[in-house]
């Protein structure tokens, strides 16, 4: 649909804000506070944030299943309020969970029962079923009932009910949770066919590894507000300066001496000789593991900042700009 001769975003949405009332005696809570937003077509975008910060409640506005308090959300150009009944087929939506799957159907009953939904007759439904099922890998159990399935296979489900439509625009909520390593890697593999077909992807995910590798762009979004928006480039470089090391048994004096490196952001004591060692500087952590295992340390670990953690930090990016 071209209006001026360009194509529309396929998500954009600007001011956005939703408040649910608290109830009796309690306050208002504003899960989204004025919140902007543009996924352009054949974009992967991620939508970074920790629990309660307004992933779901975006995806579900923009799915038109929620209403906005205030500010606009447009689908390829349609509006998500007025124009919903022509926004709905132009999506293809997968939240997570068991909800949306009839358990004691087979996975191609599933499949043709919503391709019945979408309009396809019998024929081209059956069609379109075993191509979607062929597509998720599922092919081999779809004679069976969805109640026999696994959490990652009932997620595949999802992912081929949410493709039914052949819509242009793709709302994944933690669309990878549940499921094992092998079927989060086809899974991406699945979204770059998506986007190679020129559709739009908006993905939230608590999985920062998972972001860097499959997106084009990342929001991060925390409280209802963005914070960020990023080539997922920076997700990287912040996983990797933000590195952290874990020890036990370790004395008193030789904290200190960790605490005196260079890149060392914070020794936190964890426990009775156990600190947790938080660095700000990329290799920062090689001087520290040696520094920790040339005193004889035996019990070390690194492991990646935490999401909140690298909120923390973003944050803190964020209030020491400049703002023009
Ligand atoms: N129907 C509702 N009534 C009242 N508050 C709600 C409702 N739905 C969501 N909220 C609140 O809005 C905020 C945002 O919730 P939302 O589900 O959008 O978070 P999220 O980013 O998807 O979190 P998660 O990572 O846990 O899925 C939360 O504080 C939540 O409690
Ligand atoms: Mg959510």
């Amino acid at each position: 649909m071209t209006i001026t001769g360009i194509d529309p975003p396929a998500v954009e949405v600007s001011g956005l804000t939703r408040v649910f009332s608290g109830g009796r005696g309690k306050a208002d809570h504003r899960a989204l506070d004025a919140f902007d937003l543009t996924v352009t077509p054949g974009e992967v975008h991620g939508l970074l944030g920790p629990n309660g910060a307004g992933k779901t409640t975006l995806c579900k506005i923009l799915s038109t299943v929620l209403l906005p308090t205030s500010g606009t959300a447009r689908v390829l150009g349609l509006d998500v309020v007025a124009d919903a009944k022509r926004v709905r087929p132009l999506l293809g939506i997968v939240f997570g969970g068991e909800r949306g799957l009839y358990a004691r159907m087979t996975a191609g009953q599933n499949l043709r029962f919503w391709a019945a939904l979408y309009g396809l007759g019998r024929r081209a439904g059956r069609a379109r079923a075993a191509e979607l099922l062929d597509r998720v890998g599922l092919s081999a159990r779809a004679d069976n009932r969805v109640e026999t399935f696994s959490r990652g296979m009932k997620q595949r489900l999802h992912l081929a009910r949410g493709m039914i439509g052949d819509p242009r625009v793709l709302i994944l909520d933690e669309p990878t949770v549940g499921m094992d390593p092998v079927s989060a890697h086809e899974f991406r593999e699945l979204v770059e066919e998506l986007r190679a077909e020129g559709r739009a992807v908006l993905l939230t995910t608590h999985d920062m590894a998972e972001a860097e590798a499959l997106c084009d762009r990342v929001s991060f979004i925390d409280g209802g507000r963005l914070l960020r928006c990023e080539d997922p480039r920076v997700l990287g470089e912040l996983l990797s300066r933000h590195e952290r090391v874990r020890a036990t048994g370790v004395p008193e004096a030789l904290a200190d001496r960790i605490a005196e490196l260079r890149g060392v952001e914070a020794v936190r004591r964890t426990g009775p000789g156990a600190i947790l060692v938080e660095t700000d500087r990329d290799g920062a952590a090689l001087p520290v593991l040696r520094m920790l295992v040339e005193a004889g340390t035996t019990d070390v670990s690194t492991a990646p900042p935490t999401l909140e953690e690298v909120y923390m930090h973003l944050i803190g990016d964020r209030g020491m700009a400049v703002r023009s």
